[in-house]
């Protein structure tokens, strides 16, 4: 009988995901006793009733690499350690189904899993890790905001999708004579706002790492009109925040997902127009379309050798470790020592004096 190896990916996807599942599969091939499967949705695979798995052969993953998405799919809500029950009163109940879920592979026989996934979804390996799972971490978001890696796959993908906006954006400002706002995802992290606003060439970027003051946007905006420049392009993080103020999020019902950023450039132009800016603001939101479409090179590669060293990390059974990027090589780290920590930007590294330098306003 053949080894079963159990691939999930989980939370939102990104860029790259399909690459490491191929990657995973074409390196497989050469071990032939082993056989590998698909979680369909994360772990939510083997936690329904009746089980769904995949059979993910070399002819079902031929050319993936270059697609969006993942073929197995995902959700960034709940996992085996918090599994919501609806009542019938339709409220919700969280309930811990890790036992169930432990049975459950020792049943199908699955001898290991390679869990792709962002900060929540290695929480939970390192759980199952604990309870004695053989588990393999791949880290992956558009985020960047994973410890232990200097650069996870999907990022760079989101920041050319972030800059291609900011050049549309630009020249719309431009003939309109107006200040155009871009509000870009991250999370907590100000990673894509910032290396957009660098290669885009924005006049403002307000990441989460650095409170704002209303009156210093307001003064590089004058400076810039003084300047005899009649536009302005403004690049905010979801998750950024005025001093003094709180983070801006969508008001819903959502038992054990993250809660929604979203808005904070629409806030700050109602901001701007309370503290006298006179030119016309106008302010597009880039959401989810910074997740989707193909990969580029860097994280089709990148996604490749996370894949091809998880396996790698499987045949040594380095249960409990993380692929991490070191540049130029490919590391195993503990799982537990990637979910310590965020990766946030630092305000005193190169990249942020590189901004500075640039005469970008960073709102301090
Ligand atoms: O973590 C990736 C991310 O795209 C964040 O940048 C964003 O805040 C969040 O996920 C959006 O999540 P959802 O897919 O639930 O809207």
């Amino acid at each position: 009988m053949k080894k079963r190896l159990l691939i999930a990916t989980g939370g939102g996807d990104c860029p790259g995901l399909n690459a490491v599942i191929r990657a995973i599969v074409k390196r497989a091939q050469q071990e032939p006793e082993w056989e590998i499967l698909g979680s369909i949705d994360a772990f939510n695979g083997i936690l329904m009733d009746p089980i769904h798995l995949v059979e993910l052969t070399p002819e079902k993953v031929a050319g993936i690499h270059v697609q969006g998405g993942t073929i197995i799919g995902t959700t960034n809500q709940g996992g085996p350690f918090s599994w919501p029950v609806k009542n019938p009163d339709g409220s919700w109940t969280v309930i811990d189904r890790s036992a169930d879920f432990m049975e459950r592979i020792r049943n199908e026989n699955i001898e290991a899993i390679i869990n792709i996934g962002g900060d929540g979804s290695q929480r939970i390996s390192q759980g199952l890790f604990e309870l004695g799972c053989h588990i393999i971490g791949v880290p992956k978001t558009i985020d960047n905001d994973l410890s232990a890696t200097d650069f996870t796959f999907g990022f760079q993908t989101a920041v050319d999708i972030a800059t291609d906006a900011v050049d549309k954006l630009v020249t719309t400002a431009a003939s309109h004579h107006r200040i155009l706002i871009l509000e870009v995802m991250g999370r907590y992290a100000g990673w894509i706002a910032l290396h957009a606003s660098i290669a885009g060439g924005a006049e403002v970027c307000l990441i989460p790492e650095i409170d704002y003051d209303i009156n210093s946007v307001m003064e590089a905006l004058k400076r810039r009109t003084a300047s005899g420049k009649e536009f302005a392009n403004i690049v905010i993080a979801e998750g950024a925040k005025p001093k003094g103020g709180s983070l801006s999020y969508l008001e819903e019902d959502n038992p054990c997902g993250a809660k929604r950023l979203y808005g904070a450039g629409l806030r700050l132009e109602q901001e701007l127009k309370d503290a006298g800016c006179e030119i016309e603001i106008r302010t597009a939101i880039l959401g989810h379309l910074q997740r989707g479409g193909r990969p580029n090179a860097f994280d089709r590669i990148l996604a490749s050798q996370f894949g091809v060293k998880a396996f790698e990390l499987v045949l040594q059974e380095k249960w409990g470790y993380m692929v991490s990027y070191r540049h130029p090589n490919i590391v195993a780290v503990p799982i537990i020592d990637a979910i310590k920590e965020y990766n946030y930007v630092s305000p005193d590294s190169d990249l942020v004096n590189t901004a500075r330098g640039l005469g970008i306003c960073l709102g301090d």
